[in-house]
């Protein structure tokens, strides 16, 4: 025999933890004769190897995250009664960051925005904030969901990923324009995921012991700095180490530093939300940071690498969805159809009990009326499963006018939402691009965009480029010229 090696300790066991017979030989009829059906141990690992993946995250499908603590450091209980936002608390949490349109194997620095997802295991139950690294989105209607990220992965026939087919799709959706100015400057290529900031992006609800609502914006600013690739840094990169952001985040951690953030939000008062001169719920919009300015709440801090990347980080299952008292969500529908998407996908991808696992689990104590279903651990024993009972087994019972609501009226229509005077898809990211960004900043954006038009063919070509004259007339003409250039 040719195998080479000793056995470890004392040998290995079968799932059931009965000693397994051999991990490197199967039992044949002699040595050279066939496997035999029998050989249980041979068989499992067979089996279960055959089983030991879930399917990726539909979008979102690669990344990594770590635990750690947030602690709110300010008074902030003026605007919410939620827990972990009281002066003084700690609170377990852990983040993942992903890139969105790449596979679980791809490579984490392509251009893309980044996902910032946060899990806080709160005295009240998990709360979830599931943002980007950057403050707006594509869309601002649930229904294009699935159309724009199927724009952005592969085409049907080839299997390639397309220029054409992206451009497609934003210069039919004009309210693309702000995030994708974002995605064509720096925050389309951190440096690093502890180099980014972080955004809920939506309009979340705030709501006080007093029963007062505010509406609210999430800004994490990274302590790290913000810190960027050239496109030719990120593209030599994604040869070179096609897991840099998972690696650097891991290796950070492990030699003890600890990236952090500081979390400030703006904060609306309820009824200012009717008559702002934007829709403040639509999420392709910023607020004005003059008209709501910053304020401070705490500082979240990673501090403990995931020790099985497989339970901790693929099973880790967030929603935004999940709310806590003194934190609800808002009128905008892609937050309300985002509150239904993830705990489905999840059910697909991890299984129906995906809630049970530890990684997903609160800390506080679960009482709920959902049963059994593939993989149930966690159990009532024989307490009643139907509310209301006579068993003595509590249930919720909240009528009336909800602490986290908001007023609505009207017809049943299918509508884009109502413009205010100020609402149009050109004039933020014509800000962005004049006001914010600098001389070297628009002169890499006109050099990323007309690459990234590359292969793009009428008459998407034509509309991206008044797509950009809309944004801005002269880095439009700019990015025209390099393009025809380029093409002679
Ligand atoms: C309304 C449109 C949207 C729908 C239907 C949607 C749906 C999904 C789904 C199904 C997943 C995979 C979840 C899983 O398998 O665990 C996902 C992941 C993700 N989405 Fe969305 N999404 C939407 C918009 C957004 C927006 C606006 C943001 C950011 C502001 C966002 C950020 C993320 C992040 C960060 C992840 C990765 C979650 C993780 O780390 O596990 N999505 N999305």
């Amino acid at each position: 025999m040719s195998d080479i090696g000793e056995k470890s300790g004392t040998g290995s066991t079968m799932s059931t933890g009965a000693p397994a017979p051999s991990d490197r030989n199967s039992l044949t009829i002699g040595p050279d004769g066939p496997i035999v059906l029998h050989d249980v141990h041979f068989l499992e690992q067979m089996a279960h190897f055959n089983r030991e993946k879930v399917p990726e995250r539909q979008p979102h499908a690669k990344g990594s995250g770590a635990f750690g603590v947030f602690e709110t450091t300010e008074d902030v209980s003026a605007y919410t009664k939620a827990a972990l936002f009281q002066p003084g608390a700690k609170t377990e949490m852990l983040a993942r960051f992903s890139t969105v349109a790449g596979e679980a194997g791809s490579p984490d620095t392509w251009r893309d925005v980044r996902g910032f997802s946060l899990k806080f295991y709160t005295d009240e139950g998990n709360y979830d904030l599931v943002g980007n690294n950057t403050p707006v989105f594509f869309i601002r209607d649930t229904m294009k969901f699935p159309h724009f990220i199927r724009s952005q992965k592969r085409l049907p026939d080839s299997g390639l990923r397309d220029n054409h087919m992206q451009w497609d799709f934003w210069t039919n959706n004009p309210e693309s324009a702000h995030q994708v100015t974002y995605l064509m400057g720096e925050r389309g290529l951190p440096r690093t995921w502890r180099n980014m900031n972080g955004y809920g992006s939506h309009t979340y609800m705030w709501v006080n012991a007093q029963g007062e609502r505010f509406w609210v914006k999430y800004h994490f600013h990274t302590h790290q700095g913000m810190e960027h690739f050239s496109n030719a840094e990120a593209a030599k990169m994604a040869g070179d180490d096609a897991d840099f952001h998972r690696r650097d985040l891991f290796d950070a951690i492990a030699r003890g530093e600890h990236p952090s953030w500081t979390l400030s939000v703006q904060i609306m008062p309820y009824a200012e939300a009717k008559t702002y001169r934007i829709n403040p719920f639509d999420l392709t919009k910023t607020w004005s940071h003059k008209d709501y300015p910053l304020i401070k709440v705490g500082t979240m801090t990673l501090n403990r690498n995931p020790e099985n990347f497989f339970a901790q980080i693929e099973q880790a299952a967030f929603s935004p969805g999940n709310v806590v008292p003194g934190i609800g969500l808002s009128p905008d529908k892609m937050l309300l159809g985002r509150a239904f998407a993830y705990n489905d996908a999840q059910r697909n991808r991890i299984g129906t009990n995906f809630h049970q696992l530890p990684v997903n689990q609160p800390k506080v104590p679960v009482n709920t009326y959902m049963f059994d279903g593939q993989m149930a651990y966690h159990h009532s024993g024989n307490a009643p499963v139907y509310a209301p009972n006579s068993g003595g087994r509590t249930w919720a019972d909240e009528t009336g006018k909800m602490d986290d609501g908001w007023e609505a009226d009207g017809e049943m229509v299918r509508s884009a939402y109502t413009l205010r005077p100020d609402d149009d898809d050109f004039t933020q990211p014509g800000i962005l691009v004049r006001e914010v960004f600098s001389d070297a900043q628009r002169t890499a954006l006109v050099e990323t965009v007309s690459g990234a038009l590359n292969g793009v063919r009428e008459p998407v070509l034509s509309r991206a480029f008044q797509y950009w004259k809309n944004v801005d007339a002269e880095v439009g003409a700019r990015i025209e010229d390099a393009v025809r250039s380029q093409n002679g």
